[in-house]
């Protein structure tokens, strides 16, 4: 549990109201939190779910990993507590996100459920939605876009996740993809039907 270090502050309610927003856009806010190894297909299908909300009209945004730990979250490496921190942020700036009416899609490793089940309390019902990005650690290493698996076997990468740093699988993810058989436009479209079919793509 982060502990909050400022006193004297107060909480100030907002006089556009999330429903307000959610009128003006014809869509209600919410997170799309993928997880999964690295190179699973995270930021690839998140990033053809951002494209086709887009081309539909929504209001989308992705925040994907690489990028945030370039800017936000520079000061921050891999080791649990960082990785919690690191999950802990982009948590505060998705539900920032969300409130906005924003259907955004994170695509970070996020590999402890603890973690991402504390982004799931800090939002409103219905609007965390965990994806997990299914992919055995051989497609993944197969796949190796960035070389990263390959200096992890090499023992170049200390505390890779899938090779010596844990992934904590999903126990309740509302979709689990299944990356092993399946391209990303296909994963999209399940990605795509789930939200039309619950609902959130009425105001
Ligand atoms: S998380 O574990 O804190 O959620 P995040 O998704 O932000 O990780 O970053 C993962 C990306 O950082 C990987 O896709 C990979 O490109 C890179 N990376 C560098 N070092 C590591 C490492 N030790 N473990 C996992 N990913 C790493």
């Amino acid at each position: 549990m982060t502990e909050q270090k400022a006193t004297n502050v107060t909480w100030h309610e907002h006089s556009v109201s999330s429903d307000d927003r959610c009128q003006l856009k014809g869509h209600k806010g919410a997170v799309l939190w993928f997880t999964g190894l690295s190179g699973s297909g995270k930021s690839t299908v998140a990033n053809v779910v951002d494209h086709l909300l887009h081309q539909a009209g929504k209001h989308s945004f992705v925040l994907d990993g690489d990028n945030i730990r370039m800017g936000l979250n520079k000061n921050l490496g891999f080791s649990p507590e960082d990785r919690t921190e690191n999950i802990r942020r982009i948590g505060e700036v998705a539900k920032l996100f969300a409130s906005a009416g924003t259907i955004t899609t994170t695509a970070f490793i996020s590999p402890y459920r603890e973690d991402r089940d504390k982004v799931r309390e800090i939002l409103d019902d219905g609007q965390f939605i965990e994806i997990f990005v299914k992919a055995s650690l051989e497609t993944c290493e197969a796949r190796d876009p960035k070389g990263l698996y390959k200096k992890a076997r090499a023992g170049e990468i200390k505390g890779f996740t899938g090779i010596d740093a844990p992934y904590e699988e999903p126990e309740n993810a509302e979709l689990i993809l299944d990356s092993d058989s399946k391209d990303a436009e296909t994963l999209a479209a399940e990605v795509m039907e789930f939200l039309e079919s619950n609902g959130y793509f009425s105001a």
